[in-house]
């Protein structure tokens, strides 16, 4: 098929951008590099571009004669999202009306859109249900569910078909090529307990113990990127006019700051020292999917079940780009 990835030069896009093209799909990344990496998109796929520029999304979707769209462009800092509104409703709501009127006049009726539970906020029933209210509690949040609304509204009035993939917590590093997770800032709990494995931080900061989890801190549910990536290549072969499927992505097994920390440990067999600061803003005590119906609906089943094996291939690509993208070792 043949498939333009938006954010495809970013962490869960450039994964699943490496899948379609291995898997021999006609792709192409579409991505205006304030977060991505060329280095990640394979040689000759990419288009730098941006959301809000109609004109040229519709050209290169009539050119390429693009079938269905894979969405990941967007903004995802919970914290940011909190200080800096403005950029997140721009980029990740009017940034993704762009691209559906660009659909629109390019008759491309097919995307897979990049949700999250953080459209849950803090849900009531956990493990999380698609039927869990979505009730966000940050902006991003709130961007995300905004799109997931005109998704099933574009679907009802024009035909689209839409699968909206609610992410748990995107980890690990694909291992079939060299691209793993680099942000910046970097604000996620698993790459910066390896930086102080790799001796870059003194020691890791746990955000809280006073959690109402059996260790006090937070749990979360720690998805492989390559398991989201294969969620979305089943997702977007599964899709006819007016799907409309909402299926939340995870293991279904939580582990806590404490417990990540220790996976860490084992596999690294550095002692990575943490101390307890205050809790971040924001955090709810415990996100774990019920992914059911995702395996229902597609068949999908994670191939990294444990914390270990997650961290594990996270560590190997850690070790092999210490610096990330920014620095070929
Ligand atoms: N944490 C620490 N210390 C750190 C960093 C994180 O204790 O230095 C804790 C956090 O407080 C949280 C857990 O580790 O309890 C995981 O934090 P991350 O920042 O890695 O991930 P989040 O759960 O905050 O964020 C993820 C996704 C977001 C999504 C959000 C939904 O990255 O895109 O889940 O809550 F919106």
């Amino acid at each position: 098929m043949r498939v333009l990835l938006t954010g495809g030069a970013g962490y869960v896009g450039s994964h699943a951008a490496g899948m379609l093209h291995r898997g021999g799909h006609e792709i192409w990344v579409y991505d205006n590099l304030s977060e991505g990496h060329p280095q990640a998109v394979p040689e000759g796929r990419l288009i730098v571009g941006d959301l809000q520029d109609g004109p040229k999304l519709q050209t290169v979707l009539r050119e390429q004669q693009i079938a269905a769209v894979m969405h990941f462009a967007a903004s995802c800092y919970v914290g940011v999202s909190v200080t800096d509104p403005a950029a997140y409703y721009q980029n990740n709501i009017v940034g993704t009306l762009s691209l559906l009127d660009a659909m629109r006049a390019a008759e491309v009726d097919k995307i897979v859109f990049s949700s999250t539970c953080a459209t849950y906020g803090v849900p009531e029933i956990v493990p999380i249900t698609e039927r869990e209210k979505q009730d966000p509690i940050n902006p991003y949040g709130f961007t995300k569910l905004a799109i997931e609304h005109a998704l099933a509204d574009y679907s009802h009035a024009y035909g689209l078909g839409y699968a909206a993939l609610r992410y748990f917590n995107a980890s690990g590093a694909s291992e079939e090529i060299s691209i793993g997770e680099d942000h910046t800032p970097e604000t996620h709990l698993i790459p910066l307990v390896l930086q102080v494995a790799l001796g870059q931080r003194e020691d890791i900061k746990i955000f809280g113990d006073d959690y109402p989890t059996p260790d006090g801190t937070c749990i979360r549910d720690y998805i492989h990127v390559d398991d989201l990536a294969t969620a979305h290549i089943l997702a977007l072969e599964s899709l006819e006019p007016r799907s409309q499927l909402r299926l939340n992505l995870g293991t279904g097994r939580g582990a806590s700051v404490l417990e990540v920390i220790e996976a860490c440990r084992r596999i690294t067999g550095h002692p990575i020292p943490a101390t307890v600061e205050a809790r971040r803003a924001g955090d709810p005590p415990e996100l774990v999917a019920d992914a059911r119906l995702a395996n229902q609906t597609l068949g999908w089943q994670p191939r990294y079940d444990t914390i270990e094996s997650v961290v594990a291939s996270a560590w190997k690509w850690h070790q092999a780009h210490p610096h990330g993208f920014g620095q070929v070792e």
